[in-house]
């Protein structure tokens, strides 16, 4: 069988370059589309490093109907995965229109440039965000859906455009339907195990893992732990923390279910990739501690905006229907994001 070409939208980024590391080990035809809006090109450099083949790369904006058009007339791709994006939910509620636009109209002209090529199977990069509140921690794919800021309400929008697209073949009785795959991520953290990619944020970070690290190489003073007054077992926040490389496993395993009988006459579905465990702020930090042998300073600091007590991921509809699993532990994930850190004290600069 000839090898299957992945176009990966945003394969500079974070999660996309380690998409890119194991799409390329497992096999597969590697095509990244990225403006680099929010990484650099150097991550791509690593992971041809790592593993001795490089992605074909074109530097363009999704937005860029005719870009896109010409990516798929070059290029023979089979799937999609679309992680090009942006993520900072502050930074969405000062910008909404930037954040609509860039990712619910970069989405739009993707789906077109698709239709137009029959490239109909994707993979989208949901999130845990898109989740309302709930009574019950622990989420599953059937929760009633109600994200709270513009970042999650694009999630949001998009995961509705997919489910129209998919329903709309039905009433169309198309011959080629959509095959859709939604992955709502919980945490991810970590990096490679070679130490060569990771996170990279911009500016000072919001996410706890790349704060933990920056404050342990002492790039930052001291961390703020955003409450310790909510009903969890000591009091500060509780999450999901999943492993990239487990995450971005979950992609491959997405891929080759779209082959299998569940998506035979097309269909849009949605699963969590999460380990199912949640750890406290205090879990982590401790565990950082043990892990990299680093002391991390931190002083306990009111509660933020629009954070969630406790939530964490049902994963028994990935396990039953993508047969994924997560593999690495909290160990594995505190050891991994350290080495990135402390290999590369100023990231890809
Ligand atoms: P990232 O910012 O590191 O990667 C996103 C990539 O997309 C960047 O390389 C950026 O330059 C590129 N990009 C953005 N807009 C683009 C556009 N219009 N055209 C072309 N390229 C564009 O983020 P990440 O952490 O790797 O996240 C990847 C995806 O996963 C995003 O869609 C994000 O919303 C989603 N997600 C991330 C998390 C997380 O905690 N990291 C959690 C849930 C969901
Ligand atoms: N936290 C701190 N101090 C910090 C940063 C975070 O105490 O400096 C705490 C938070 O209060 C929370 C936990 O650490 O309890 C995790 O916070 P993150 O900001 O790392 O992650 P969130 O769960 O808030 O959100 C992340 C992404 C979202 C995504 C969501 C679900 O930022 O984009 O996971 O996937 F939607």
């Amino acid at each position: 069988m000839s090898k299957q070409t992945i176009l990966v939208t945003g394969g500079a980024g974070y999660i996309g370059s380690h998409a890119c590391v194991e799409l390329l080990q497992a096999g597969f035809n590697v095509v990244v589309v990225d403006n680099f809006s929010n990484s650099k090109p150097e991550s791509l450099v690593r992971v041809q490093k790592i593993t001795g083949q490089s992605p074909t790369l074109y530097q363009a904006d999704i937005r860029d109907k005719q870009a896109l058009s010409d990516i798929f007339a070059k290029e023979n791709i089979d799937a999609v995965i679309h992680f090009a994006g942006l993520k900072a939910v502050g930074e969405s509620c000062q910008q909404p229109l930037n954040y609509y636009h860039n990712n619910v109209y970069g989405t739009l002209v993707l789906l077109e440039a698709m239709e137009e090529a029959n490239v109909k199977q994707l993979i989208f990069s949901s999130s845990a965000t898109v989740y309302g509140e709930s009574t019950c921690n622990q989420y599953a794919e059937d929760f009633a859906l109600g994200a709270i800021n513009p970042y999650g309400r694009s999630k949001q929008m998009i995961e509705d455009i997919l489910r129209d697209v998919s329903a709309a073949d039905k009433i169309n009785q198309s011959t080629s339907p959509w095959k859709i795959v939604l992955l709502r991520y919980f945490n991810p953290i970590g990096a490679h195990e070679s130490g060569m990619i990771g996170e990279d944020p911009n500016g000072i970070p919001n996410n706890l893992l790349p704060y933990v690290s920056q404050v342990a190489i002492g790039k930052l003073a001291q961390l703020s732990v955003w409450g310790n007054d909510y009903p969890t077992r000591d009091g500060t926040g509780v999450r999901d923390y999943i492993h990239v490389v487990d995450l971005v496993k979950g992609h491959i395993k997405a891929i080759a279910a779209l082959k299998g009988e569940q998506f035979k006459t097309g269909a849009c579905k949605a699963y969590n990739l999460g380990t199912g465990t949640g750890y406290s702020v205090l879990e982590i930090i401790n565990t950082f501690e043990k892990v990299t042998g680093r002391p991390v300073n931190y002083k306990i600091a009111p509660r933020r905006a629009g954070d969630l007590a406790e939530c964490f991921a049902n994963p028994a509809l990935a396990l039953a229907e993508l047969h994924w699993r997560a593999e690495k532990n909290l160990d594995d994930m505190l050891a991994d994001a350290w080495r990135w850190q402390s290999n590369n004290p100023q990231g890809y600069e």
